[in-house]
């Protein structure tokens, strides 16, 4: 007889592990699945976020920066320190550690909320009187049966057409992480979240960096005005970013990497590297899940096709985070899987795409939340801006790291906030508030009205909402 359940959650990162415990908060009887194998073959849920993602690299950014702090900025506050090295193998050590610890705490997690945890690969079999039969083969096999399957299996990065990694030379964003000596000469392709993260961590570390970019623009995506004002710093720490660049060949041998590419002008050039990390965007994981057993739509990308509620094709199938459409953050995955978990229990869960923050975490920190200026320029809606540097700021003054602004867009008429782009320190906390003020539909002069401690970086992001009606005070 099959273990039955009445949620089964296929992917233990944080869109499902996090939508298992809700959906154990709220009653129901449920496992989880997750394949992920820690070094002596045991669970390590947590998924791409845990493991190979957000909490490694904010490991090594964070060693990275130390290191640089210590080599550049130390001297500034009157601290000499003489002699800094880095030992790369303790760097490491550390950050495995630090994904260790956030296993061991999701596992702690989900025996406190009774998730039965499976460690394997989940897949379809058939439905079975109004459930789906799920196979889980890993180390012990079972066959589950679920009235809701919730899939949240995540994503894995793209490789170049005929360049697969080996993760010896030509780097994923797991070997990106693992890289035992600090590269002489590193090469990076894609020069978006991926590739300006790890370029810095590497960079701060002594190598010599490049990253090829396809697109002609700098952080498409971004605010142009806060994507400019980040390249003018990155191209200030020695990242050297070429843009408009078609990559050609690539070949991989003992002494490193070669690769030919045309610049933006069509100019024939080669960039020869220790190490290349690709990093180009990512695709979605459903090629373990048996789909096809049960009808389950794809998409062309291999993504599951689901409306804006999560649902897929199937009745009581359901799925989150990077395996469906939308923005590839942990976070994104997280509010998904809560509200599938409420709206299997009958409840309106909600997530609201136009307040979802993003995070690039450089040095200068770019965060930002709602639309861009040249997203509301070509929406046709008018708008205000106000942008407040923190230059202009005591508290960054007193950190010694001034560079950057905030900025907000806010209606012409109604001043209700569209948008706040940050790049500068320690934006991915600033923007919190901003998420706020827009999730409470806020006017800029909400937020100018609001009392912000001094000194504090905050204040910034208050003298942007008075820049909005032209009345800065400190600038
Ligand atoms: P995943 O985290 O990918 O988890 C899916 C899990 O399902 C995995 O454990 C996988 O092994 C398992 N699985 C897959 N198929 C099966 C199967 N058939 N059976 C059993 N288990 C299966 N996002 C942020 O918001 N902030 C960041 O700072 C950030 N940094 C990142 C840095 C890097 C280098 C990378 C690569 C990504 C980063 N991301 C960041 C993105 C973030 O990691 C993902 O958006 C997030 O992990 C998606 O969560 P998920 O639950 O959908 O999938
Ligand atoms: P990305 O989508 O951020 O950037 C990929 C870049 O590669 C783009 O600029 C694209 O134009 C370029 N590119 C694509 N094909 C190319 C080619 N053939 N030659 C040269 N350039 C090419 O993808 P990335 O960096 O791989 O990250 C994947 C995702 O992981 C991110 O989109 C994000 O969702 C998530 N992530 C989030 C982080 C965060 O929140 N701080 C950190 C890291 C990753």
């Amino acid at each position: 007889m099959n273990k039955q359940f009445d949620v089964i959650v296929i992917g233990a990162g944080p869109g499902g592990y996090i939508a298992a415990i809700r959906a154990a908060q709220l009653g129901f009887s449920v496992a989880c699945i997750d394949e992920w194998k820690n070094a002596a073959g045991g669970p390590a849920p947590g998924g791409t976020c845990t493991n190979v993602g957000c909490i490694p690299s904010k490991a090594l950014l964070q060693s990275s920066e130390h290191f640089e702090h210590a080599n550049k900025h130390f001297s500034e506050h009157g601290i000499s320190a003489t002699n800094v090295s880095m030992d790369v193998g303790k760097m490491l050590a550390r950050k495995d550690t630090v994904i260790k610890q956030n296993n061991d705490g999701i596992l702690y997690l989900l025996k406190k909320n009774k998730v039965a945890f499976f460690h394997g690969r989940g897949s379809f079999v058939k439905t079975v009187e109004g459930a789906y039969e799920i196979k889980v083969t890993g180390a012990v096999e079972d066959t589950l049966s679920g009235k809701h399957i919730i899939v949240a299996t995540g994503s894995s990065a793209r490789a170049l057409p005929g360049v697969p990694f080996d993760e010896v030379n030509v780097l994923s964003n797991d070997g990106a992480l693992r890289v035992g000596a600090v590269p002489k000469k590193l090469g990076l392709i894609g020069s978006g979240v991926i590739g300006l993260e790890m370029g810095s961590v590497w960079r701060r570390l002594g190598a010599e960096v490049t990253v090829l970019e396809a697109l002609p623009t700098f952080l498409g995506a971004v605010d142009e005005q806060i994507a400019k004002e980040a390249k003018k710093a990155f191209d200030k720490q020695g990242l050297k970013i070429e843009l408009g660049v078609k990559v050609g060949e690539i070949k991989s041998g003992k002494k490193g990497v070669s690769l030919q590419y045309a610049d933006a002008k069509g100019e024939a050039k080669e960039l020869v590297v220790d190490k290349l990390i690709v990093s180009i965007g990512r695709v979605p994981n459903t090629t373990g899940l048996n789909a096809e057993a049960v009808g389950l739509t794809l998409d062309e990308r291999g993504a599951i096709v689901v409306d804006g509620d999560c649902k897929t094709s199937l009745p009581h199938v359901w799925a989150v985070g990077d395996v469906v459409r939308g923005p590839m953050l942990a976070h994104k995955a997280e509010e998904e899987g809560v509200a599938v978990a409420e709206r299997i229990a009958g409840q309106h869960g909600h997530v609201n795409f136009n307040t979802i923050p993003w995070v690039i975490y450089t040095s200068p920190e770019i965060a930002w939340v709602g639309q861009t200026e040249q997203q509301l320029k070509a929406a046709g809606r008018a708008y205000k801006a106000g942008t407040f540097p923190f230059l202009a700021n005591g508290r960054a003054r007193a950190l010694g790291d001034t560079t950057g602004m905030v900025k907000m867009l806010a209606d012409a008429t109604t001043d209700e906030i569209l948008g706040v782009h940050i790049v500068g320190p320690m934006a991915s906390e600033l923007i919190a508030e901003c998420v706020v003020a827009m999730e409470f539909r806020a006017s800029s002069e909400d937020l100018a009205r609001i009392c912000h401690a001094h000194p504090s970086l905050s204040e910034a992001t208050k003298e942007a909402a008075l820049a909005v009606d032209k009345r800065t005070l400190n600038f």
